[in-house]
């Protein structure tokens, strides 16, 4: 699959933002029919990871994973607050944003675009401008489907 070296390399990325207390409070958010959201952005953030790598591609990959994790960032369950069940779907990218820049600082503008975009066609204007955001908005739908029919990995 990957390689100790690439094992190691995607471990180091995420141990700071796996183990920040907010980002784990997505456990406690229900996500798709069988994962809660902490579940589903390190699927997403593996599943981004080990694309790129087994074809070589030549992306950001610190940017690609980050992004793919903070992606749903967001800390709340739309199903129970009336007001957030229409919104939800355009509104998360930009809370996910708020959440992440409150917790780890300053973002790039790749790791930025990957959040805003991740929804992307149902957010029509929020095309996503990169190798990394088109891989993290692809592979966010792959995921969300199989864990839909609980495939968890
Ligand atoms: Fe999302
Ligand atoms: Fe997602």
């Amino acid at each position: 699959m990957i390689t100790n070296e690439e094992y190691e390399e995607f471990k180091k990325i995420v141990v700071e933002i796996i183990n920040n207390d907010s980002f784990k409070k997505m456990r406690e958010i229900k996500q798709h029919r069988f994962t809660n959201c902490y579940e589903h952005s390190i699927n997403v953030a593996t599943k981004c990871f080990i694309f790129a790598k087994k074809r070589k591609m030549k992306i950001d990959v610190k940017s690609l994973v980050r992004g793919a994790l903070l992606h749903d960032f967001y800390l709340y369950d739309w199903r129970e607050d009336k007001k957030k069940f229409f919104s939800h779907s355009y509104m998360h990218p930009y809370v996910a944003l708020e959440n992440s820049r409150k917790e780890f600082g300053e973002l790039n503008d790749i790791e930025v675009d990957i959040i805003l975009s991740h929804m992307w066609p149902l957010t029509f204007f929020k095309f996503p401008k990169y190798k990394e955001s088109f891989l993290v908005c692809f592979s966010d739908k792959i995921c969300a489907i199989r864990e839909l029919f609980g495939k968890i990995s």
